[in-house]
């Protein structure tokens, strides 16, 4: 028998009422260094239990190798971090999780096969998730209840009724953990709707709600369709995410305190949406593709309790008081914010283009026409596309197929424009300076959708591109994963200030390591390193304007900040801050 057991209204935990007080903390979005603090601040708050999913894209970044466990994956480690917290743990293991994602979870080779049903009873898909849990669950099982673990309680998909209603395929999924061994109560989660409740749950699994508002309806929802068992919030969504050239979210501390306090007089048990939202460090953000697509930015901050640098914000405080009312709170003082780094320049001295040198990061691959990321094996990052010109003079330059997502376009080095999948632009006027002109085309994965109909789009180039209608072949591909800069050859130089996209590198000095904020006054888009480690994109399209720098990235004495911008600098320094700025808030 499960640990977590369900009444028919409520839980019982061995065999004793209980209710979930949790709150959602990604242990991939958050620095290793930093889990036992962070978990530590969600029991202060009043936390019974921590939620996360599990990406399923990180973990098995290659279908036939080992999954991956160690850093910032190693999930054992948080797992054991949490119940030596005293903190439950509710895990969400996908196949999909969405949230804000690259993907929603889903790994780019089992997406780049077009033909693939993904989430659905095509064996394809569940042989592929089938072979994944074979190599991740054993590592799990120890941390599960049954085994004296904190994990109490498996999601089988996530809102698969916004998304299908293949109902053998959950099916499939809910046997693909119990027959590997997990004992623990098994639930799904859906939106508070009744259409998406009834093609995304399970006969005889638990039924849960996701909401972040209208709390009596949502739960009245939830109890039409379940008449008997517990209530329960998967996600209570207390604040949201950002995409980039969009204003910040925010969600008003007593609008979301009094929900949360009418849910839990309701007698439901909850799952605060996020607790702790942290950072889309590296290229992890997913991209929402409704009408247009619309990327995600660096920061899931979700101005969330604890803010994306790990302090308590005013939701904190509010949730606490009202959590008390409701639970026992732990008879300790809230926890302070913690220190930041003193107001720090970091003037660059060294520099390196990237076009000319795009060889020495990664083999080129030579193609008749330009061939997607996915064909070159690229999961994430650029990939810089080059060919020559037959002729010279006026043209205009289309990419029919589009690009994924976001391209430069270059001719004898010297920038003529840029086309982006968000602007649906597909043609470009140029003047071309001579017969055999180098055409180069620097082609961004903004991050992979992660929800919706079109999770898996290709990107790199997506298909041929002509000029004048005439269709330009032989092509030199270069895959540009940026996962390791030591091959970037710098060479001094004091001049930020060219147009061409280019490394930068600085150092600055550091006395005690601490938390700060990177601001780029003057720069325009790129990508930001400290001491090796990827802090993510910046772009002044904003509404983010500083990247989050955690502390243990930090060392005592001489510090490394690697640029990669790809436009134009004014700016010839970048600043570390002691203050967030994650741009102008909804009006
Ligand atoms: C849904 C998903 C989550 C996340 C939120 C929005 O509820 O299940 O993964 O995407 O929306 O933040």
């Amino acid at each position: 028998m499960p640990a977590l057991t369900t009444t028919s209204d409520g839980f019982l935990l061995d065999g004793e009422p209980f209710r979930i007080v949790s709150g959602a903390m990604h242990y991939f979005r958050v620095h290793p260094a930093q889990w036992t603090d962070r978990l530590r601040k969600a029991r202060l708050m009043g936390l019974n239990t921590i939620e996360t999913y599990v990406p399923w894209n990180l973990h098995q970044p290659d279908p036939d190798g080992p999954v991956v466990l160690d850093g910032l994956l190693d999930l054992p480690r948080y797992l054991r971090l949490a119940h030596a917290e005293g903190l439950h743990v509710l895990l969400r293991p996908g196949p999909f999780i969405c949230a804000e994602w690259d993907g929603g979870g889903l790994p780019s080779w089992l997406t780049a096969d077009p033909d693939i049903r993904l989430r659905s009873s095509d064996t394809r898909f569940t042989d592929a998730f089938d072979r994944y849990l074979d190599r991740l669950l054993p590592a799990l099982l120890p941390h599960m209840a049954a085994s004296g673990g904190p994990v109490i309680a498996v999601q089988v998909e996530n809102e698969y009724g916004a998304y299908g209603n293949d109902t053998a395929y959950l099916k499939h999924l809910e046997l693909a953990l119990s027959s590997r061994g997990v004992e623990e109560l098994l639930f799904t989660c859906d939106q508070a709707d009744p259409a998406h409740l009834a093609a995304g749950a399970l006969p005889g699994t638990l039924a849960t709600a996701t909401f972040g508002s209208r709390v009596a309806p949502s739960l009245a929802r939830l109890r039409e369709h379940r008449p008997e068992g517990p209530l329960m919030c998967a996600e209570f969504w207390i604040g949201w995410f950002d995409h980039w050239g969009e204003p910040h979210h925010v969600r008003d501390t007593a609008d979301a305190a009094a929900d949360l306090d009418a849910l839990l007089a309701a007698g439901a048990s909850v799952n605060i949406y996020m607790f702790h939202g942290g950072t889309n460090f590296a290229f992890t953000n997913g991209a929402n593709h409704d009408h247009a697509y619309s990327p995600i930015v660096t920061s899931y901050d979700y101005d969330a309790p604890l803010t994306e640098s790990g302090d308590p914000g005013p939701k904190y405080h509010a949730f606490r008081e009202v959590i008390a009312r409701h639970a026992p709170v732990p008879d300790k003082p809230a926890p302070a914010p913690a220190p930041k780094l003193p107001h720090t320049e970091v003037e660059f001295g060294r520099r390196a283009p990237l076009l000319p040198y795009a060889h020495a990061l990664s083999e080129s691959v030579r193609s008749d026409l330009p061939a997607t990321m996915d064909e070159l094996g690229l999961r994430a990052g650029y990939a810089l596309y080059r060919t020559t010109v037959p002729e010279a003079g006026d043209g205009l330059l289309c990419f029919p197929g589009g690009v994924g997502d976001r391209a430069q376009v270059f001719l004898d080095g010297a920038p003529v424009g840029v086309l982006e999948r968000e602007r649906h632009e597909e043609t470009l006027p140029v003047r071309v300076p001579r017969a055999g002109a180098v055409l180069d085309v620097l082609v961004e994965n903004m991050g992979g959708v992660n929800y919706g109909a079109r999770i898996g789009a290709p990107k790199g180039l997506l298909g041929p591109v002509d000029l004048n209608g005439t269709v330009l072949h032989g092509w030199d591909c270069h895959p540009l994963p940026l996962d390791d800069l030591s091959a970037v050859p710098f060479t001094p130089s004091a001049s930020t200030t060219d147009s061409v996209p280019a490394f930068h590198h600085g150092t600055f000095g550091v006395t005690v390591p601490a938390d700060t904020f990177l601001a780029l006054p003057g720069w325009t888009k790129g990508q930001a390193w400290v001491n090796g480690f990827h802090l993510g994109r910046y772009w002044n399209r904003g509404p983010q304007r500083t990247l989050y720098v955690p502390s243990p990235v930090l060392r005592p004495g001489s510090n490394d900040l690697v640029l990669l911008e790809l436009q134009a600098t004014t700016g010839r320094r970048a600043l570390l801050t002691d203050t967030p700025d994650l741009g102008p808030v909804v009006p």
